[in-house]
């Protein structure tokens, strides 16, 4: 891929709760969600003196044993489901709650342990039995401490059906590319998530955006919140084709994952993409350095998504991509998607739409081996970032027939993720060719984000 055009892309997993009705939540990529401030409160106070929590605030409970959140949950069926907390303790002590369901302790010492700091947010589940219909989920702190500053519930059905919105998440760029306001794209096509790219090394192992742009207080995160705010996310990638790449400049597992854990903390991040390019990705000691890291990031960070993307030959991943999905499954790294980019290939047969579909059958025979799943599970790990309209290879452009060809496949297996390169692109050019800011074809604008956007799992 040459740097003109790919700095490029792009999964995903959990699973959107079919059989819940919400009139007081919002629908998330877990499932339903009901922010803490919200909720009814005793001997607790909304607050938002903190970093990184959604909504308009959290609850600090007063430090004190018997003060309670408790949530009004509906649920459509009566069964099992999932209940997630979000919480921040900025200390080095557990903070148990007592949670019960409708009046019944279902966990009666939930631990709730210390997360780094108090911008620092955490996910925390267990498996509860709901009635249909109304319900009450009340956390309670057990000790004189308090609880933890809580941020959310997210209840989410036990079945899981595909990963939800997150998995329809293209790639936009903010600091090139006449990049649009994610907010218009929002209203333009219905999309919810986008992956922000790319977060390189300042020239150290310390991230920022496109190597030079500080992760907070810029228009960066300005437009992080705005989509928020608007009721979308984002997954952020890291790499890329062009730039310092955070996995040569940390020469750790440890120091990149710290790396990695600074963006994480900087936005509260539910998913990281890790696009693995060019020398990192040609390195066998920073291939594995990439997998040890992201083994880091998962235990640290309960619940949070992971995607590694990397390029691929038209029948899946080359040698060296086995060679990372193999050191990943041999780390027991637990990776939510393993994404392939199906272009770019110098050569292969049949549509793109085509080629991409023998790509990821390659993929999935590739993950399926490495980590001894069945051919399910296989589908659920891997996903796609496409591009659309010309590639850097003539021969190679993409269209929406391909696009819908591809969409097509996710449906059918349920894959992790659905992505591409770029909304940038994502519209007709001028009287010029910026192949950053445009497709290179006769379009309308956001038809391809319109059909991603179809995927939901
Ligand atoms: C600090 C912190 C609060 C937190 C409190 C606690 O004061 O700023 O957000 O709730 O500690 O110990 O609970």
């Amino acid at each position: 891929m040459k740097k003109s055009l790919i700095s490029s892309l792009m999964v995903a997993t959990l699973a959107p709760a079919a059989v819940l009705l919400t009139p007081a939540g919002t629908a998330s990529a877990a499932g339903t969600r009901y922010e803490a401030e919200n909720a009814t409160l005793s001997q607790a106070a909304v607050a938002s003196n903190h970093l990184g929590y959604s909504g308009t605030g959290f609850v600090d409970y007063t430090n004190i044993s018997g003060g309670y959140v408790q949530w009004a949950v509906n649920a459509a069926t009566a069964g099992s489901a999932t209940l997630t907390f979000r919480y921040a303790n900025g200390t080095t002590t557990d903070r148990p709650m007592s949670v019960s369901v409708n009046g019944t302790v279902v966990s009666a010492s939930k631990s709730f342990p210390g997360t780094g700091s108090w911008d620092t947010w955490v996910s925390t589940s267990i498996t509860v039995p709901l009635n249909a219909g109304a319900n009450t989920v009340r956390a309670t702190a057990t000790t004189a401490n308090g609880g933890p500053n809580t941020d959310y519930l997210e209840v989410s059905s036990g079945t899981s059906t595909g990963p939800g919105a997150m998995a329809a998440a293209p790639y936009e760029y903010l600091g090139w590319g006449s990049p649009q306001k994610p907010t218009d794209v929002m209203a333009a096509t219905g999309v919810k998530w986008f992956t922000l790219a790319f977060i390189l090394s300042d020239g150290t192992c310390n991230p920022k955006w496109d190597g030079s742009r500080a992760l907070t207080g810029g228009s960066d995160e300005a437009a992080i919140k705005s989509i928020r705010a608007a009721g979308g996310d984002i997954v952020i990638s890291v790499g890329g084709w062009s730039g310092n790449k955070l996995g040569e400049k940390c020469t750790s597992a440890s120091a990149l994952a710290g790396a990695y854990q600074k963006v994480i903390n900087a936005y509260g991040l539910k998913a990281l993409d890790i696009d693995i390019e060019d020398t990192e990705f040609s390195n066998a000691t920073v291939r594995q350095r990439v997998v040890d890291a992201l083994k880091i990031v998962k235990t640290n960070n309960p619940g949070i998504v992971t995607y590694v993307t990397m390029g691929t030959t038209p029948t899946g991943p080359d040698a060296t991509g086995k060679d990372l999905i193999n050191r990943g499954a041999a780390a027991g790294l637990a990776n939510d998607g393993w994404i392939i980019m199906p272009f770019d290939f110098g050569g292969h047969s049949g549509t793109m739409g085509q080629a991409t579909v023998s790509a990821m059958e390659g993929l999935k025979a590739a993950v399926k081996s490495a980590y001894g799943y069945s051919d399910d599970a296989a589908y659920r790990h891997i996903g796609v970032s496409s591009m659309n309209g010309i590639t850097d290879e003539p021969g190679e452009t993409v269209t929406t027939g391909d696009f819908n060809t591809i969409l097509g496949y996710a449906k059918q297996h349920h894959i992790a993720r659905f992505a591409f390169w770029s909304v940038n692109r994502d519209r007709p050019c001028g009287s010029g060719t910026d192949a950053d800011a445009c497709s290179g074809i006769a379009q309308n604008a956001y038809d391809f984000t319109k059909i991603v956007v179809q995927y939901q799992g």
